[in-house]
């Protein structure tokens, strides 16, 4: 090990020592999950159920099943946002055929079912594109391929 790294180390640990002093590790833990460090807004918390729900719903294509979505979700319009700039006028616009195809997607067959779960994931992002670009990488790995469709 040369002296550049040793260097590297004892300041390392030496932050990590005053740091560690000053925030108690409780509170520096606490809500890992949360992108926003005042704490997670309620439209971030309804977003991340309509992400488990749509994985939920990617997994049970496989088993030719589609899986119901709670009623929460009817509430995409009034929950707060994190910052009240977030929302443009098209807000509405985009949740209303999220919810369209989440009821397409629900009376799916096992003809349209793959179909019918993208148009759901494409429905996120297409509100994702104008409204928080950040998710959308983590968005477009919920898509599956449409090779059995025609
Ligand atoms: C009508 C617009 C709209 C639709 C539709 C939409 N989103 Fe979002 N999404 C947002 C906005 C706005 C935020 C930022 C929320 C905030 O900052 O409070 C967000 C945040 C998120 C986040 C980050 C949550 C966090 O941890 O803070 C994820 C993940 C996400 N959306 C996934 C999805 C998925 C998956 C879908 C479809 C099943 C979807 N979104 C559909 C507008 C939308």
């Amino acid at each position: 090990m040369n002296k550049i790294a040793l260097v590297f180390i004892a300041i390392l640990g030496l932050t990590t020592f005053i740091t560690g002093k000053m925030t108690p590790v409780t509170t520096a833990m606490a809500d890992t999950n949360a992108i926003n460090p005042n704490g997670s807004s309620e439209l971030s918390l309804l977003m991340r159920q309509m992400h488990s729900h749509a994985a939920e719903a990617r997994a049970a294509v496989a088993e030719k099943r589609n899986v119901a979505y709670p009623a929460a979700f009817l509430a995409i319009n009034t929950a707060q946002p994190t910052d009240d700039e977030t929302k443009n006028e098209h807000f509405e616009g985009f949740s209303k055929a999220y919810l369209q195809m989440l009821d397409n997607y629900i009376a799916s067959t096992d003809e349209n079912r793959i179909k019918n779960y993208n148009a759901v994931v494409y429905s996120c992002l297409s509100c994702h594109s104008s409204h928080c670009p950040g998710p959308v990488p983590k968005i477009k790995k919920l898509l599956l391929p449409e090779v059995f469709t025609d």
